[in-house]
């Protein structure tokens, strides 16, 4: 229990922060928080008010309804002031929102009609037209003062100038939301790239863009930045009889040649505001602008008088919140996980924090000029974003909240795992273990991907499976597993979760490959596209799946019940289950040329490049000694790609290996590839669905998470082409920071733009189909 002095200091912090926090978002464009951070602080604020309504400090926050306005526009009064909205955050508060409109009206719920529409994430405006001519644009300011941006919002293509038909008010009023589309704001910040260099101060979001933009004293500097505005409310007319419902009132102002969203929809009750909710919320990302809720409005305008307004936001509308896409949390500490090819990424372990509806607890921090990049430290409070199904990144670093105890992130000088040296190569960004196979992370790795299930796909030899046969030396390479007795499976006993790992600083639990188990949660690349990391804390229903295969492999002497948690602590590999491990192993034998190659793990080499090789040739001595000119020959074929190739087969160690695989009667046992063994066509259909393959595809700017080079090799492996110029033939541009004169021309073109969140987002997916 705190005190009443504690509470009242806690409001007068409050009060002092909040009001930081919205002159840098309202007057600075320049928010150092996230919005939820913002909301989490202000519910508290009005919690504490309500506690002790006599203490309500004169400059709360609570009291008004925003920022003051820039001194250097002009102020313009509203009429009607320009309210805002009450918020819910869940279906709970929705529920009591419904149930309070239906109390209110005397229905019951499931009679009340509502307009549900998206909830634009820009800035207010409310645009005014005298016998269909636009007099006035004025932002919201404070909802009763806001500022006059008519010259402004002029330069929004999509604003009209003059109303089009035969029934044009004498007077109107409209508000509505100017924001700013994806790739119009990608533009923006490469626009002030181009013009201040390495010095450009560059927009967080879309929203800030907007902002910033519309609210420029020099309208010219407006047009600069394409801005879009959506009509969502008619808030005055004179001269025309207006339709009684909302909806009707947003479709005559689109008669009138006002753009209104196109994703506005009405129906009755809860079950229709649910349904919406949780379809908007799907395609949220696959809409091309930002909004971060839905807001539902009762459709009926009668009824709008009937329920009223409380203090600043009326009684018949509600905005209905997604989950925070990010939120602020601590870096407790940093470690080093070793993929397949050695590569060495920094993860960022975090005090656990909900994004988005997941718990978050770790983020990849990619490689060692990200982390320059972030100029982020070991305790510092760090924003994490993690939008839809991508993977948690780190954003930025809130600096002001640095204590002086932030300690620098120091990257290892020797594997963490091995101790063998590292090295860097100079057209990479990522460092990598040179103990190759020695290093016990990449010999787990690499073996972990030989059995995937894209791969050999050998059934029951979970990531925990094959640490333990390593470490008891059964495996040393992957042609090791063909001469796996029953004796030796069954001696096997598995690490469980309990277990402290080597005393390796490095987390061995999530030193995980592309596995079965590594496929049920949401995943990320590693920087070489090989590795795959959890970056989420496993979802219910992937725990459970990964409980049941752990009992799966334990099989039937464990004593154990299928089930959660009790199965991850079975022991030993019971001999059902070690017999059907055997069986998988001898069945993997026919596995289709396309798959060995694939599940080689040569580097850059993915299952679209795999069969491309298996498919030119006859025989895998012939594919060993193609030099890189002969490689280079095959359409398709990059030249990253046909180095690592080169380079795999050039080492007699892998050398040793494939003679040891054909001598265990894989590829038919004589290399020379026999019709059962043929590639595999329905592997060919599965490949061929990407949405990179057959696309000219054009890298501009610098990703975070990875070189262009090393980039350019995975999309040659799905099929794409990688060109160095846009033109009406490009389909896709994929654009980082700094993005140059190619994002221009793609935006001129209407080329389709992909960012880097995206990007990591299509290929998670891909690895984990
Ligand atoms: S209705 C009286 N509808 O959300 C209610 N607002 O506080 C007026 N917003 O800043 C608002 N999309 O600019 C309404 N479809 C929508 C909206 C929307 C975005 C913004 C609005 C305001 C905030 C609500």
């Amino acid at each position: 229990m705190t005190t009443r002095t504690e509470d009242l200091k806690e409001m007068k912090e409050l009060v002092a922060l909040l009001n930081r926090y919205a002159d840098e978002y309202y007057n600075q464009d320049n928010p150092s928080v996230p919005d939820a951070e913002y909301d989490r602080l202000y519910r508290r604020l009005k919690e504490l008010e309500k506690q002790y309504p006599e203490d309500v400090q004169p400059d709360s926050p609570t009291h008004r309804v925003g920022g003051s306005g820039k001194a250097d526009l002009e102020k313009f009064e509203h009429k009607i002031p320009m309210l805002s909205l009450d918020n819910v955050f869940n279906d709970d508060e929705l529920s009591d929102f419904v149930n309070r409109v239906a109390g209110g009206l005397s229905r019951d719920e499931r009679e009340v009609e509502f307009c549900a529409e998206p909830k634009l994430d820009g800035l207010a405006l409310s645009l005014i037209y005298q016998n269909g001519v636009l007099i006035t644009a004025a932002t919201r300011g404070n909802g009763r003062i806001g500022e006059n941006v008519t010259a402004q919002a002029k330069t929004i293509k999509n604003i009209p100038l003059s109303l089009k038909g035969d029934r044009i008010p004498s007077y109107l009023e409209v508000r509505g939301e100017v924001f700013m589309l994806h790739k119009d704001f990608e533009a923006a910040n490469e626009f002030f790239r181009k013009r201040d260099g390495v010095k450009a101060k560059l927009y967080a979001n879309p929203r800030n863009a907007a902002a910033g933009a519309l609210r420029q004293t020099d309208p010219a500097e407006t047009a600069k930045r394409k801005l879009t505005f959506n009509a969502y409310f008619v808030t005055e007319c004179v001269g025309v009889e207006l339709p009684d419902t909302h909806y009707d009132r947003l479709m005559f102002a689109a008669s009138l040649g006002l753009p209104v969203n196109r994703e506005i929809k009405f129906g009755k009750g809860i079950a229709f505001l649910r349904e919406y909710f949780a379809d908007m919320q799907n395609r949220r990302m696959d809409l091309d602008y930002d909004i971060d809720g839905i807001v539902y409005k009762v459709n009926s305008t009668a009824l709008w008088d009937v329920l009223g307004f409380v203090s600043r936001a009326p009684r018949f509308a509600i905005a209905h919140k997604f989950p925070a896409q990010e939120q602020i949390t601590t870096l407790n500490a940093v470690d080093f996980q070793v993929g397949r090819t050695g590569a060495i990424t920094p993860v960022a372990r975090l005090e656990p924090v909900q994004v988005a509806g997941v718990t978050v607890s770790n983020a990849t921090l990619h490689n060692v000029d990200e982390i320059e990049r972030l100029g982020v430290k070991i305790h510092d409070r760090v924003v994490i974003r993690r939008a839809g199904d991508v993977i948690p990144q780190v954003m930025r670093v809130v600096t002001e909240a640095r204590t002086g105890n932030e300690k620098d992130i120091v990257f290892p000088t020797c594997c963490p795992v091995c101790g063998s040296a590292l090295e860097r190569m100079p057209d990479e960004a990522v460092i990598r273990c040179t103990g190759g196979l020695s290093c016990k992370a990449q010999l787990k790795e690499s073996i972990c991907h030989f059995v995937s299930n894209k791969a050999m796909d050998i059934r029951g030899l979970g990531d925990r499976n094959i640490e333990s046969m390593i470490d008891l030396g059964l495996i040393n390479a992957v042609n090791d597993i063909y001469h796996l007795t029953l004796e030796d499976i069954k001696n096997v006993s598995q690490k469980t979760d309990d277990e402290p790992n080597d005393g390796d600083s490095v987390n061995a639990d999530s030193v995980n490959a592309g596995d079965a188990s590594s496929e049920d949660s949401v995943s990320g690349q590693t920087p070489d596209g090989t590795g795959m990391f959890d970056m989420f804390d496993m979802p219910a229903s992937a725990e459970k799946k990964e409980a049941e295969k752990a009992a799966e492999t334990a099989g039937d002497e464990s004593g154990e019940e299928n089930g959660t948690r009790r199965a991850k602590k079975a022991k030993i590999i019971g001999e059902k289950a070690a017999v059907k491990i055997l069986a998988s192993i001898d069945d993997s034998r026919t596995r289709p040329f396309n798959r060995f190659i694939y599940a080689l793990g040569i580097r850059e080499v993915g299952e679209n490049t795999a069969m491309i090789l298996a498919r030119e040739f006859e025989n895998i001595y012939e594919l060993m000694s193609a030099d890189t000119d002969r490689l280079l020959s095959i359409k398709d074929i990059g030249e990253v790609s046909a180095r690592h190739i080169v380079n795999f087969f050039r080492e007699k160690h892998n050398q040793i290996i494939i003679d040891d695989l054909l001598k265990s009667q894989l590829l038919g046992g004589s290399g020379v590839i026999p019709q059962k063994v043929k590639p595999d066509e329905a592997d060919l259909e599965r490949i061929k669905d990407n949405p990179f393959n057959h696309k000219t595809i054009v890298l501009t700017g610098t990703l975070a998470s990875m070189k262009r080079d090393e980039l350019k090799a995975i999309l040659q492996g799905y099929g794409a082409t990688v060109s160095g110029s846009v033109s009406a033939k490009t389909h896709l541009v994929i654009a980082g920071e700094a993005a140059g004169s190619k994002l221009d021309k793609a935006v001129k073109l209407g080329v389709q733009v992909m960012g880097e969140d995206e990007l990591l987002k299509i290929l998670g997916e891909l690895e984990s189909l």
